[in-house]
């Protein structure tokens, strides 16, 4: 607890351009969740550099992704907004957690198994313990919540295996957190195939809606999505192009997968995409627009990184230093 409230904890990777599914899946949860809590937002870059980036590149998506954060409704005067590389007890609590965390727990990570696949000339054990440097960002807040899209949730199954595990060892040291899901949004899929998650790194650039595409390009995307010759719009798992557009249509205007049925009841696939299409353009334009207010704006996003990455780094330390004590660090001289 912080000033009586509890607290959360999310971050995103700057490595690609934000999707839909981020958004829909994560950021908008963020936004609707942040008055309830004491909320950190962290820009992760440490966890990008598991895979090869460009230095010049890194950087400024990173900031992208940081002032993305406020475009999207984050207020960062009541929420914590804050670049991961900037407090090393990210750093320095992934070690103490790493020798909590079994190699056959990592073993059984999808995402690890899926990133090797990937990127089969660059295995590191970064990619290997990632888990646990995802763990660390967690308990080192102490975050009670933690609203991820449904690909995260076995990272922070991970995460609460590694916290017990430590309590049982030293007692009542981190918060067990739990994950939030939100109802509509948590797994977007591909456009072009409706079996595969909504990813930055996809290949087929129709496959994804980007934060930042125009209305024209969303619309297009929409058009080309692939569905099936059903000619029905209903939300079952027969029909997965269908059941992927619903669920975002609904996630973007708050109906439900029966009230978006009953809408398109009878009417063609070609109408249903454009409703589509337009409620997503009407979610992202605002974001879109405050974001290149935001963006041009130097002295106020560097103040936000100087007093949020403060923030983060005393509450972190907090965490660090009763971490330390335990597994009977030595105590500094002051
Ligand atoms: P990342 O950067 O891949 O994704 C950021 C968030 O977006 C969600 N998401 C999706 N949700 C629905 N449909 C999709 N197609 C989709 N694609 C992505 C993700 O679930 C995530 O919530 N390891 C994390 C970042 C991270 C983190 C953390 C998250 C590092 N430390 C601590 C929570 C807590 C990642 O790579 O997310």
């Amino acid at each position: 607890m912080i000033d009586g409230k509890r607290i959360l904890f999310s971050g995103m990777q700057a490595t690609g351009t934000l999707t839909l599914g981020n958004y829909l899946g994560a950021l908008k949860n963020w936004v609707s969740l942040s008055d309830e809590y004491e909320c950190f937002y962290s820009v992760v870059d440490l966890h990008s550099i598991t895979v090869r980036q460009d230095p010049a590149e890194l950087r400024k998506r990173a900031r992208n992704l940081l002032t993305l954060y406020i475009a999207a409704g984050l207020d960062p005067k009541k929420n914590c907004i804050y670049y991961q590389s900037h407090v090393s007890g990210h750093a320095e609590l992934a070690w103490i957690l790493n020798c909590f965390t079994y190699m056959g727990e990592l073993n059984r990570m999808t995402q690890f198994k899926d990133k090797i696949a990937k990127h089969s000339d660059n295995i590191n054990a970064g990619l290997y313990t990632y888990p646990v440097l995802m763990a660390a960002d967690i308990l080192l807040y102490q975050a009670d919540v933690v609203p991820v899209g449904r690909d995260q949730l076995q990272h922070l199954e991970i995460t609460r295996d590694i916290a017990q595990r430590f309590n049982g060892v030293y007692g009542e040291v981190f918060t067990i957190p739990e994950p939030y899901v939100g109802k509509a949004g948590a797994r977007i899929m591909s456009l072009q195939d409706p079996t595969k998650k909504m990813s930055k790194s996809d290949d087929n650039l129709n496959a994804s809606i980007f934060l930042m595409d125009d209305r024209d390009a969303i619309i297009r995307k929409f058009k080309r999505a692939v569905t099936d010759s059903e000619a029905a719009v209903r939300y079952r798992d027969e029909q997965p192009g269908i059941k992927n557009l619903i669920e975002i249509y609904c996630a973007c205007n708050g109906r439900t997968p029966e009230e978006a049925e009953k809408e398109f009841e009878g009417r063609g696939y070609g109408d249903f995409k454009l409703a589509v299409g337009e409620s997503v353009a009407d979610v992202l334009r605002p974001v879109q627009e405050r974001f290149h207010e935001l963006i041009r704006d130097k002295a106020y996003i560097d103040s936000v990184i100087k007093e949020n990455g403060e923030k983060a780094n005393y509450y972190a330390g907090k965490t660090l230093r009763k971490v330390q004590k335990k597994v009977g660090f030595p105590e500094r001289i002051r």
